[in-house]
């Protein structure tokens, strides 16, 4: 058995949210490579600022520059990464955060996993729907040439699987719509489960 213990502090999550006036919960972007996940986050946040929401962004590009620098692509690492960020999130939602995360998060099981460690109703799943054929189109990042010449190993849609999520809260399609389009959407379903706590 542990010999840790759980404490308990007289500020609570209610407390903190009522300062911050409004509720807060995680919003997790999930697809490929290069579908739009952190562009969209980045629009969404703005917008939520402007709100005068509090708002915090947790990128996978950035935190594997950072706290998971340690882990790479394979099933394992990419369960540790998102067991992680998971856990971060429940911190940041606790403090009374609205947090956006964009991972690729390709695995149905560490997707429930997120949902285990902060409650469903905590949770908003945004699968961001693009097409292999437009990610490797854009290719951003240089990645999917990569992946093709060999030079990269357990590419997300290429040499690795991506489990489409099957009920997510939201889909987004972003195969011919405009980005100012797909944000509109998901800033629109948002706002719907934004609580303003003014008392
Ligand atoms: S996840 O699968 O563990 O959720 P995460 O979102 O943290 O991935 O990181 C994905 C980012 O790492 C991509 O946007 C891309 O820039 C980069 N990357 C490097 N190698 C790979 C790879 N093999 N598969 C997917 N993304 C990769």
């Amino acid at each position: 058995m542990s010999n840790v213990f759980q404490q308990d502090y007289q500020i609570s999550r209610k407390d903190r949210q009522k300062l911050h006036q409004h509720n807060s919960f995680l919003i997790w972007f999930t697809g490929l490579s290069g579908s739009g996940k952190s562009t969209l986050a980045n629009i969404i946040e703005h917008e939520l600022h402007q709100l005068k929401i509090s708002t915090y962004t947790l990128d996978g590009d950035n935190i594997r520059l950072g706290i998971n620098k340690s882990l790479g692509f394979s099933e394992e690492d990419r369960k540790e990464n998102i067991r992680r960020i998971a856990e971060i999130s429940k911190l940041f939602v606790d403090a009374g955060i609205v947090t956006l995360a964009a991972f690729v998060s390709p695995y149905i099981k560490d997707r429930d996993s997120i949902k285990a460690i902060l409650g469903a109703e905590n949770v908003i799943e945004i699968y961001v729907n693009t097409s292999l054929a437009e990610c490797e189109r854009r290719d951003v990042k240089g990645l999917y040439k990569k992946a093709r010449l060999g030079e990269i190993k357990n590419m997300t849609g290429l040499t690795a699987p991506y489990q489409a999520p099957i009920n997510p809260d939201l889909e987004i399609i972003t195969d011919n719509v405009t980005i100012e389009q797909s944000a509109k959407n998901i800033l629109d379903f948002i706002l719907t489960k934004l609580t303003l706590k003014n008392e």
